[in-house]
């Protein structure tokens, strides 16, 4: 219902694209002894966002390959055509924009419907809230029920003016001006999203944006917009944590984007791998942005057999081939300061937690509960349900394994939430039992053929 509403507001979009959507589904996944091969990483989620909006707001030709082409990505390009881009997909992960520069978008004739995502929701504030026209904002049940107060409060301060329901909640109406006051900010909560929608913002603002955020987010939207041609200083701030500069009305030119794989995607077989003794698994092309590779670093010292192969530069980004070997992991404490770089795999990190021998205990994660769903709740109830021993706290997740494997045979809900979904279904190629999940839809947001590709190293996921 939603999903053709959402259709239906949207431009239309190719059908080899619109063919990935699914509708909602059961899904379940079967034990299996081990995995084995090499598979791609699909698309970095957060650099294929960036490089649409980025190329939007350049003049000239962007040309992306690599793109993620999943339903969060392609709502972002619904979008950018309804402030005048003109994006266009040329082949399989192949996408050109004709950018209609800083400051330079038209008003949109509707309602931009950005599904579930919240990173298209949160950077493309910042493009709206700096232009001279009002527009209005919604998503699903998850993107409707998540915090926008966090980038309304600074885009005010810049004196754009919001209507949101309790709490700032979209739908949204966005009131933009074009005659932005530039800000210095610090972060109240350590958000690369808020601090991209604040820098998009500073775009066309004169003068200098600054934003300070006392613990390092991922580093995309900096590293990108200096390629793009905007000067973007990037140091040390009073009192700790980093201060981030963007000077305003640069000239941002078309450039050539390739996409690397994304880290949070591969973490899905890395750790299906990781938790089947025996397993020999290698994903390739992986982003290893020490800003992202938090989890990475965690499954190591857990005694995971992880090795970095082909090291090498794509696109500005560090990249390498993942290659896994199952078995062996031991419980470990993961410290709240390393919460930014691995913000969105803690429920896969519960997966591997789980096929641990020991407790793990996984601390600062009070963000968790306001992802696509509260993530903290979403897997300690899908740890109940499949027989795993845990606590949870208010930021806080202990999980307690025994070597062994765990009981499964639980159903699990994904509460729309992709990452939910994959990481159950994870724990059910190595759990005693199946694992099910209500609704597998909510997959294609960021990994559309992740089934196949799980199936294609030795996998069992399927229809329920
Ligand atoms: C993202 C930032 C993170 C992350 C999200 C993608 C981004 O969100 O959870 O999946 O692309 O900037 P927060 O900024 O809310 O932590």
């Amino acid at each position: 219902m939603l999903r053709r509403r959402r259709a239906a507001l949207a431009p239309p979009l190719e059908e080899s694209v619109l063919s990935a959507t699914a509708t909602m589904a059961k899904l379940i996944a079967r034990p299996v002894a081990r995995l084995h091969g090499r598979v791609r990483a699909p698309g970095d989620k957060s650099i294929s966002h960036r490089a649409l909006m980025f190329g939007a707001l350049a003049l000239g030709e962007t040309r992306v390959s690599g793109l993620l082409e999943g339903e969060d990505v392609l709502a972002t390009v619904a979008a950018l055509r309804a402030l005048g881009a003109e994006v266009e997909h040329q082949g399989p992960g192949l996408w050109q924009v004709r950018g209609f520069g800083v400051g330079g978008g038209r008003e949109p004739g509707n309602i931009l419907d950005l599904g579930n995502s919240g990173t298209a929701a949160r950077l493309l504030s910042g493009i709206l809230a700096s232009h001279p026209f009002t527009s209005f904002m919604t998503g699903d049940a998850s993107l409707r029920g998540r915090p926008m107060q966090r980038v309304i409060e600074p885009l005010s301060h810049m004196g754009a003016r919001f209507h949101g329901r309790e709490g700032g909640r979209m739908p949204l109406a966005i009131i933009g001006t074009d005659e932005m006051v530039p800000i210095e900010y610090r972060l109240p909560v350590a958000s690369a999203q808020v601090k991209s929608a604040i820098l998009l913002a500073g775009l066309n603002t004169a003068g200098e944006t600054t934003v300070i955020e006392p613990e390092a987010t991922r580093d995309h939207t900096e590293r990108m917009l200096r390629h793009f041609g905007a000067e973007v200083r990037v140091g040390p701030a009073e009192g700790g944590g980093k201060r981030i500069t963007v000077v305003g009305w640069p000239e941002l030119r078309g450039r050539d984007i390739v996409v690397p794989g994304d880290p949070s995607s591969a973490a899905f077989a890395v750790v299906a791998a990781a938790i089947r003794p025996g397993s020999d698994v290698t994903v390739e092309n992986v982003g290893v942005n020490p800003l992202r590779a938090g989890l990475y670093e965690t499954l190591r010292e857990m005694g995971a057999d992880i090795a970095f192969e082909n090291a090498r530069d794509v696109g500005g980004e560090p990249v390498a081939d993942l290659h896994v070997k199952g078995g062996g992991l031991k419980g470990v404490e993961v410290p709240a300061h390393r919460a930014p770089s691995m913000i969105d795999e803690y429920p896969i990190l519960a997966m591997a937690a789980a096929c641990a021998e020991g407790s793990t205990h996984m601390l600062g994660l009070a963000e968790l509960r306001a992802k696509e769903s509260d993530r903290l709740a979403s897997v300690a109830a899908g740890l109940a349900a499949n027989g795993v021993r845990h606590e949870m706290g208010a930021d806080t997740l202990v999980v307690h394994g025994t070597g062994a494997a765990p009981a499964g045979g639980g159903v699990v809900k994904a509460h729309l939430d992709h990452r939910i979904a994959m990481s159950f279904l994870v724990l059910g190629l190595a759990a005693r039992e199946p694992v099910a999940i209500d609704d597998g839809s909510p997959i294609d947001t960021s990994f559309p053929g992740f089934a196949a590709l799980i199936n294609g190293l030795g996998g069992k996921v399927g229809p329920a």
